[in-house]
């Protein structure tokens, strides 16, 4: 049974995730994150918005095994792939899933003709191809948001499609890998 939470009388929350780096230690945090852990409040916790410099900071006062961080949340779509160069092998290297978020650019890639083409012949849409390209890559959890229950079962299909070699070229050739270090990009 699931443990429940003492201020609220509701459940606990799965995953309770800082925002952004904001003016408050790290180490306050992770330390305000431990207490609602063992207060039974929250089960795992994470971060959002850190590039390799937070995370290495965080690093160094995070416990190892089930305490740790869990997930670092990032904006990472085929148009924004600049977390590929130094964040995600970082994350990678420490077994940290990197969670995507607006993974299909806010729908604006569902729209993109290119895309479109290289899913026609196995039926997939645009936003189906965004998403299973982002999906395929290694340490990566993604958070589609979608209203419309037509997008959700599309959404969910996608996670099941695996793109070949040859889509692959396809789609990097139009969306193409950092060649350097980049601020990380934010919503
Ligand atoms: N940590 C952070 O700082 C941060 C920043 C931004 C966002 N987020 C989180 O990330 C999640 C998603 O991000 P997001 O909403 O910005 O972007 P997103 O998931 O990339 O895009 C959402 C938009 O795409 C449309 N869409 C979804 N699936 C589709 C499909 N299969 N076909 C066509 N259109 C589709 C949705 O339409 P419908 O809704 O009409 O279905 C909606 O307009 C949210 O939970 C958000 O809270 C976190």
């Amino acid at each position: 049974m699931r443990p429940r939470c003492r201020w609220s009388g509701g459940e606990c929350i799965d995953l309770y995730l800082l925002h952004w780096r904001g003016a408050h230690p790290l180490r306050e945090t992770v330390l305000g994150m431990l207490a609602l852990v063992a207060a039974g409040s929250i089960r795992h916790w994470g971060v959002s918005n850190l590039d390799v410099d937070a995370l290495a900071e965080l690093a160094a006062v995070t416990p190892a095994g089930a305490a740790a961080c869990a997930t670092n949340q990032v904006y990472y779509s085929l148009s924004e792939r600049g977390p590929e160069f130094s964040l995600l092998p970082w994350m990678c290297e420490r077994r940290m899933p990197l969670m995507a978020y607006s993974p299909v650019d806010q729908g604006r890639l569902a729209g993109n003709a290119a895309l479109a083409r290289i899913g026609e012949p196995r039926g997939l849409t645009a936003a189906q191809v965004a998403l299973a390209w982002v999906l395929s890559q290694p340490g990566i959890v993604a958070i589609p948001k979608a209203a419309a229950p037509e997008h959700l079962r599309q959404n969910f299909a996608a996670a099941e499609v695996s793109l070949s070699a040859a889509e692959r070229a396809r789609i990097e050739a139009r969306f193409a890998a950092p060649k350097g270090k980049t601020p990380l990009a934010m919503l």
